[in-house]
């Protein structure tokens, strides 16, 4: 994210604005922002921050700053209306109907509801292929630490774009045998000529090596791409925030 350079404000309230997008965090640095505000009523970085950020909840700040007489301030509280207001809007739109760069954008900044992700990860089926339950039998990558092992850009861009990285361990490889029947999955261990070949619903084949004729290897994911396209970009970000809330251990 671009980060601006805010002589009067400091990195500190940087920090602390863009802690307030975390959802755990939000009414306790809400009161520091506004209190911040309160203070330097007339500070224009606040309003760039505020925009450059997307966050919501401050329009009795973005009102006053309109109404004073100073132009660059003005045109700074204009500006994170505008846009904090667009992004409000394309919230209720699906993500088909955007741009992936423009969800992307969105979904970065967006500040969502995790419970209700947590029902969307098992209404669309991500739990069919990716644990979030160490027991559980391990299908597609295991995601109960998502949160920690994996960047907001990178949960959402293997979303939208699941073939764009193909996790290390998840390549697909299709195995054509000798006998001419053809198995796709993604290899899990090769010893004393045996080939494991686990398909996506975890089911372990053993591959004799000597049965084996070739081996390919697909440059694509066995994860569907698409799987975000109906849901509202709000729903999106809810998806988002529950995968980030899965840290170390599971929950
Ligand atoms: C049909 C099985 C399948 C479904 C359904 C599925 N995925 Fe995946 N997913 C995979 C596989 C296989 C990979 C590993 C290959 C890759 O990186 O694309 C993967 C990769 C990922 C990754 C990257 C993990 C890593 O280790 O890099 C994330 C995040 C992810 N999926 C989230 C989701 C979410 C959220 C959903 C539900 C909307 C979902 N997946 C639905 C099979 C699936």
């Amino acid at each position: 994210m671009a980060q601006f350079m805010f002589p009067a404000i400091g990195m500190d309230l940087w920090a602390l604005l863009t802690q307030a997008r975390s959802p755990l965090a939000k009414d306790r640095h809400r009161d520091a922002i506004q209190k911040i505000l309160a203070k330097n009523p007339r500070e224009e970085g606040l309003f760039l921050a505020l925009a450059d950020l997307l966050l919501p909840g401050f329009e009795a700040q973005i009102k006053n700053a309109i109404e004073s007489d100073n132009d660059t301030l003005i045109m700074a509280a204009k500006r994170a209306r505008k846009l904090i207001q667009e992004a409000g809007a394309s919230s209720g739109k699906h993500v088909a109907e955007l741009q992936s760069d423009e969800v992307m954008k969105l979904v970065l900044k967006g500040q969502g509801n995790a419970e209700k992700g947590k029902n969307l990860y098992m209404q669309q089926g991500c739990i069919a292929c990716h644990a979030v339950d160490q027991e559980a039998v391990q299908k597609g990558p295991y995601l109960g630490s998502a949160g920690s092992k994996f960047t907001r850009d990178y949960l959402i861009q293997s979303i939208l774009d699941p073939n764009a990285v193909v996790a290390q361990a998840f390549q697909t490889e299709l195995v054509t045998l000798n006998d001419g029947t053809a198995h796709m999955g993604f290899v899990t261990r090769e010893e004393d000529g045996i080939v494991d070949l686990r398909d996506i619903a975890g089911a372990v084949k053993q591959l004799k090596e000597s049965d084996i004729k070739k081996r390919d290897h697909q440059a694509t994911s066995m994860m569907p791409p698409g799987l975000a396209l109906g849901l509202t970009v709000e729903q999106f970000i809810d998806l988002i925030d529950y995968l980030g809330s899965l840290k170390e251990g599971g929950k």
